[in-house]
């Protein structure tokens, strides 16, 4: 199998700042050695793939407990400090147990809709912040970075759903806990070269090269903290209830809570990384949606057309509504083809693989030789002619489907992943973005600005705007 050299990866890595493009490097690879090819980082061994058919095939043949990446480092902060593992770094059969319990609460749509009315009022502030922001601008209409506000809308929006509170992310001032619990997430990104290297780094390493390691433990520790807390507040509020008597009603935290079905600790595990994973992720998403948006004004039309067609212009919609407007669907997939949050994903050889013709061994059982990683390159496929025409393009219509059999699942896009391990956010994150586009585009035409620039995708842990967002927010008639 051809592959680059070690030396070459490394060097192009750390040498040329590689971590923060590695959705180009990838595009750049698979030129050169095709949609299949292999790396070595040291012991590990690293697989490749740039075809849909083999993602498709690897995904497929997954059994009960597929394996994303080694998690060493985050299992050792969690036995150092007694915590539990959640579903991102959990394995096994703990993982599959964990997952039975959420995937019954929140990964089916109906489960789902039932967060409309609490997402809904998170979106009307995140309206009366876009009329103040805009309002300190010179024209009254740009906003300035629309990632910082959209950042502040997924957390609030999120956390309404797994908290049953609000935090006041989009408030003018902004609590201190919450502020704390940003700096703890800002530190888990910003730190994302020493957080990768504090797994790196041998653990006979870290006297001497202390840095990584303990920036990464402050900052889970601030992440679990903020989790804690609110977790506590609700078991104290339930227990009240239950001492007067009182029926005990809620949502995800308090049916999780009456039921036990999780430890506490699994709870405050699930709750910290469930958050960790849900906020970036939706505000990267909403920010190169309105992007889109923006410099595809004739699409942005259609989008509206829709809306007002088959919603109404001033309706507030709930998730019911979602499925009459397929355009505003078509908008999120076809902005995560573009800028898949994850640009790449990882598997565990779980048992040896014949993929395009190649043996992938699973590796060696010893505990301390790692298995084969398959890395799957969905930036790469995203962009692949052969699977999206013109795939440079902003096309939303192309996920329209035409009749009832014509599928239109493509394993060159699968921004949540596939199968039994994909993202279990995935319902919240659309229901959170559709309800906030819907309204968005019903109060407002979103329009690029003279501050408007040209931004490009880096790789920063997840796919990221390398530069400010800057639109103008329009009223509408
Ligand atoms: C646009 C938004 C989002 C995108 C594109 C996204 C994407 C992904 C992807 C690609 C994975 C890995 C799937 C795999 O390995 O097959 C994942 C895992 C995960 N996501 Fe998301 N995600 C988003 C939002 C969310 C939200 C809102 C939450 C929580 C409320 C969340 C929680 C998780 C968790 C806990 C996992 C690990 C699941 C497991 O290992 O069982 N994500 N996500």
């Amino acid at each position: 199998m051809p592959g680059p050299r070690t030396l070459t990866n490394l060097l192009e890595l750390f040498w040329r700042d590689g971590f923060s493009r590695i959705h180009e490097i990838q595009q750049k690879h698979i030129r050169e050695y095709g949609r299949i090819f292999k790396s070595h980082f040291g012991p590990q061994f690293v697989v490749s793939i740039a075809d849909r058919d083999m993602v498709a095939q690897v995904l497929r043949a997954e059994r009960d407990a597929p394996q994303r990446a080694n998690m060493e480092s985050w299992q050792e902060y969690r036995d150092l400090r007694g915590r539990s593992t959640g579903l991102i770094s959990a394995e096994g059969k703990k993982w599959l147990a964990m997952r039975s319990v959420l995937r019954q609460k929140i990964l089916r749509p109906r489960d789902v809709a039932a967060y409309s009315g609490g997402v809904n009022e998170v979106v009307v502030d995140l309206i009366k912040r876009i009329r103040f922001l805009r309002s300190q601008e010179d024209d009254g209409e740009t906003v300035t970075n629309v990632n910082d506000l959209y950042f502040k809308y997924s957390m609030e929006a999120v956390a309404t759903i797994l908290y049953e509170c609000r935090l006041g992310c989009l408030d003018e001032d902004v609590p201190e806990q919450t502020l704390r619990y940003i700096e703890a997430l800002e530190l888990m990104f910003s730190m994302f070269k020493t957080t990768m290297y504090a797994g790196a780094i041998p653990k006979w390493l870290r006297p001497l090269i202390p840095r990584p390691w303990e920036e990464f433990c402050r900052s889970w520790d601030g992440l679990f903290r903020f989790s804690q807390i609110h977790v506590d507040n609700k078991l104290r509020e339930i227990e009240s209830q239950l001492q007067k008597g009182e029926e005990v009603k809620g949502g995800l935290l308090t049916s999780l809570l009456v039921s036990k079905e999780l430890s506490l600790e699994e709870l405050y595990a699930n709750m910290t990384e469930m958050l960790l994973a849900g906020v970036d992720t939706t505000s990267f998403t909403l920010s190169w949606a309105t992007f889109l948006l923006a410099k595809n004004p004739q699409i942005q039309q259609s989008v509206y057309n829709e809306i007002v067609r088959n919603l109404g212009k001033d309706v507030v919609p709930t998730a019911e509504d979602v499925p009459r407007l397929p355009l505003v669907r078509a908008v999120l997939k076809e902005t995560l083809r573009l800028f898949p949050v994850l640009p790449g994903n990882g598997r565990v050889t779980q048992d040896d693989l014949v993929i395009g013709g190649y043996l992938i061994p699973k590796g060696s059982d010893l505990s301390y030789v790692p298995q084969t990683q398959l890395a799957l390159c969905h930036y790469s496929t995203s962009y692949d002619e052969d699977y999206f025409s013109a795939a440079e393009e902003f096309r939303p219509t192309r996920w329209l489907r035409h009749g009832h059999l014509d599928r239109v699942e493509n394993f060159g896009s699968i921004p949540f992943g596939y199968g039994i391990r994909s993202c279990i956010g995935k319902r919240i994150a659309e229901l959170e973005i559709h309800l906030a586009l819907i309204q968005l585009l019903q109060k407002f035409e979103i329009k690029t600005s003279p501050k408007t620039q040209s931004v490009v995708p880096k790789t920063h842990g997840l796919l990221c705007p390398a530069g400010a967002i800057n639109v103008c927010y329009a009223d509408r008639e």
